[in-house]
């Protein structure tokens, strides 16, 4: 039998961190596909001026993933504004690496914890009851490629991308037959402020947001569950999973891979690496020396 392609016209979704980068392009691509978009963002003057430039009635609410009652306004404005929500992409999330896990200071350790890890699960917590309310909807966790291997310089922000996609591997398990769909995103290096001042691999080159955006409709539209970005990185996987460990790390070296999270450019990332420090707003922004005068 043909597999279903799913028509997403007229259809809610919520976005989290969609102020920018890949959260607002995928506000785009859904535009593109006639649906109607809510978008929450710790930043609100920022997403506010997104709505407005996206146009076609995108509302934007101030957003903070790490309080789950945020999450909860967020939803429940949303869905006063636009109606039920089809669809949720748990998308917030900030990288703050270059240090080994030992050099880490607690409150950044502490910061991409509270908020790639439980900005997620309170996305989930809230949303499924209500898709399950309904027997439909679509939940989108943004993972990464780093939560499915171990890269230096990036030990927390692995970890809390390995969360992801276990989380998310676990829920469409759960929700087998239920009507509510899952789909796990894992991109490499995108190209947004996020990834500024990285080291390039010499295998898989940068992708765009608009590339993973294209992916976050397809995966709708044809209920993927995987939804690697690029494709390719699918397969590369694959045959690096079928390695021994010596040999899948001797080809992570050889392609640089090892180094893309803890060679960096600081002078790049400053700017970056000065608002990811203030995007929990329960913690003290965190070690002084990553915040530099961009
Ligand atoms: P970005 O920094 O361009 O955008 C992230 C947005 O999240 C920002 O607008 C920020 O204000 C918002 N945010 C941060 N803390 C928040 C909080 N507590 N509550 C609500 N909103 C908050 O980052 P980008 O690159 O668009 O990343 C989006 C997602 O994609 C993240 O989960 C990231 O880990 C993931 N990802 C990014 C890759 C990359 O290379 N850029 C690669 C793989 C995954």
């Amino acid at each position: 039998m043909a597999k279903q392609h799913r028509i997403l016209t007229g259809q809610v979704a919520a976005i989290t961190g969609a102020a920018r980068g890949i959260g607002r392009a995928t506000a785009q691509a859904f535009l593109r596909e006639g649906m109607k978009v809510a978008i929450g963002d710790l930043d609100l003057a920022t997403a506010q001026q997104t709505a407005k430039e996206l146009g076609h009635g995108t509302v934007a609410f101030e957003l903070d993933v790490t309080q789950r009652e945020s999450v909860k306004a967020f939803l429940d404005g949303a869905e006063a504004q636009l109606g039920p929500i089809d669809v949720l992409v748990n998308n917030a999330g900030i990288m703050q690496v270059g240090h080994t896990i030992w050099e880490e200071d607690d409150a950044t350790t502490q910061r991409m914890i509270d908020i790639n890890v439980n900005g997620v699960m309170h996305g989930v917590k809230e949303i499924v009851p209500r898709f399950l309310a309904r027997g439909r909807g679509h939940v989108v966790n943004v993972a990464s490629t780093a939560g499915k291997g171990g890269f230096p310089g990036g030990g927390t922000y692995c970890g809390t991308k390995h969360y992801v996609v276990g989380l998310t591997e676990a829920l469409r398990a759960e929700l087998r037959g239920t009507g509510v769909e899952v789909s796990c995103v894992m991109p490499v290096v995108v190209n947004t402020e996020l990834a500024s001042g990285l080291t390039e691999t010499r295998g898989v080159k940068t992708v765009q947001p608009d590339d993973v955006a294209g992916e976050i409709v397809s995966a709708l539209q044809d209920l993927r569950f995987d939804v690697f970005v690029p494709r390719s990185v699918a397969g590369i996987t694959k045959v690096m999973n079928l390695l021994p460990r010596n040999g899948r790390e001797g080809l992570s070296r050889a392609l640089k891979a090892d180094q893309v999270l803890m060679q960096i450019d600081e002078g790049k990332r400053a700017a970056y690496e000065l608002r990811a420090s203030k995007s929990d707003p329960s913690l003290e922004a965190g070690d002084p020396t990553r915040q530099l005068t961009p």
